[in-house]
This record gives structure tokens, sequence and C-alpha cells, in this order.
């Protein structure tokens, strides 16, 4: 029961960011005989299940893994089908992000989208920008080297007309010319359908994340897998490097 696992969680540790690589929809798809695009069109159903999940939790920032930049290298039909589904489904959700106060955010190479989808995207952006609760990132055209790459260039060009001195670049420095420049780091990645791997996302974010992978596709992930997810990120110690003595001693040092 969805209940009991909610009962679970402890609500003073929760992540403050969720990071999510919704894989699986495709495979989902044929397992029942059907079209790839049969599988993405029910994984959004998925996509509102576990963005209300999270704004009834409290979380602060979910990022969903919605298309890669590698992504377009799949056949044009599932592309184009894809842009669709997601140019419709904002038209339709935008009204439900605002009764939620759910602000959305985008990440990705938004010049490769199609210019419709663009001004789909840019509307909801500016309908929900008043939003406080949760930020919904939504990682469209998206890959890490991409993200990195870019803020790479833009550094160089502010070396070369002198807004930045090279010797003054920090780790912060990095932060700001990333594309997540204003979200904190994904504590808990979640990545769906049984593969273990990253995929180009948020490499340099991830950095300390808990890596939680199920085997669920994730057209049939629901808030009670969330939750799981959840409790089994506050079952972990994170380290950061120090020792599970070091930890052990500095919380009983503050308490
Ligand atoms: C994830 O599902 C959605 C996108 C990448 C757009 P997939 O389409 O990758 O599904 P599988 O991995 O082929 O089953
Ligand atoms: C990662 O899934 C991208 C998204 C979920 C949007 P993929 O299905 O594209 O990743 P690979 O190809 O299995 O690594
Ligand atoms: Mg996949």
């Amino acid at each position: 029961m969805p209940e009991d696992l909610l009962s679970k969680i402890d609500t003073s540790k929760l992540p403050h960011h969720i990071a999510i690589i919704m894989d699986g929809n495709g495979r989902w798809a044929r397992e029942k005989g059907q079209d790839r695009l049969y599988g993405h069109f029910h994984g959004v159903e998925s996509v509102r299940d576990i963005v209300e999940g999270c704004a009834e939790l409290g979380i602060g920032y979910l990022t969903l893994y919605a298309f890669s930049t590698e992504n377009w290298d799949r056949p044009k039909n599932e592309v184009d089908g894809l842009m669709e589904l997601l140019v419709d489904t904002i038209r339709k959700e935008v009204s439900i992000l605002n009764k939620n106060n759910i602000k959305l955010h985008v990440i990705g190479d938004k010049d490769m989208l199609p210019e419709y989808a663009r001004n789909e995207l840019q509307e909801a952006l500016d309908m929900t920008s008043q939003n406080t609760g949760l930020n919904l990132v939504m990682a469209l055209s998206y890959s890490s080297r991409w993200e990195l790459l870019n803020a790479v260039k833009h550094i160089a060009i502010d070396v070369k007309e002198g807004k930045i001195d090279p010797e003054q670049i920090d780790q912060n420095t990095i932060q700001q010319y990333l594309a997540t420049s204003n979200f904190p780091d994904p504590e808990l990645m979640i990545r769906t359908s049984g593969e273990y791997r990253i995929s180009n996302f948020l490499l340099y974010q991830l950095a300390y994340a808990e890596l939680y992978f199920t085997n669920t596709r994730w057209p049939d992930f629901r808030k009670v897998n969330l939750y799981e997810a959840i409790i089994d990120f506050q079952n972990r110690e994170r380290r950061f490097g120090k020792t599970g003595d070091q930890l052990t001693s500095n919380a009983a040092l503050t308490s």
C-alpha cells in the first residue's frame, strides 16, 4: 500500500533534489506487442504521478531526463512523435502545474527543438514563472557533454572579453556556467528499466548523488516506487569522502 510506505518516509530527511532517467518506454510497449510511441504515451502518466508525488512530499527540485542530445538520432517517426507528445502534454498540463504551484524549467539545447515546440515551451515557462512550489526541471535535448562544452565555450569567451580572470576560476565559476546554475545538485538519482548507466546525464552534478536503479519500466513507475527509492536513500550513509567513524563522531558532537 502506498500509504504504508509513505509513513516510513522521514519527512525531515527528504532529498532536496531528485533526478530521474525515465527509461524503458520502448521495451514496455514492445512487450505488449505495441509500437514504441505507445510506451512514450503511457510514460506521461508516470510523469504526472511522480510530479504529483514530489509536490505532495514537498521536494524542492525534480529533474526529469525526457530527451537526450543522442536521442535525435532515433528514427524520424519516433522523434516526431516524441516532439508532438511533448507539446501536447505541456499544453494539457500547464493549468495543473499552476494549480499545484509548480514552476517549470528546461535545460538542454533548445535550438535543436522544432520551432512549434520551442514556442509552446516558452509559453509554459512564462505561465509558471511566478510559482513557488516544486521546481520541475525538464532535461530536453540535454546531454552533459553538450552542457560542459557550452560552459567551457562561455567561460573562454568571458575570459577573452576580460569579464573573468582565469586565475580566479574555481568550482563555483563552473557551477555558474552550467545549465543547472540555479539548482542544487541532485541528492538522489533514479534510473528505471534495469539499465545501470548514466547516459550523459548531469555528469558533473551527480558527483555525490546516491544512485538508485530499478527494473521497473518507466510507464509502470508510480508513487509507491518513488517512495521505495526515497526510503532506500534515507537508509544510506552519505560520507562525502570521510570515514563512517568521522560521521558518527560529528553527529555526536553536534547533537
Ligand atoms: C526512455 O525510454 C524515453 C526516451 C529516451 C525518450 P526509451 O525510449 O529509451 O525505452 P527503451 O530503453 O528503448 O525501452
Ligand atoms: C537516456 O535513455 C535518455 C532518456 C531517458 C531521455 P536512453 O535510452 O537514450 O539511453 P541509452 O541509449 O540506453 O544509454
Ligand atoms: Mg532507453
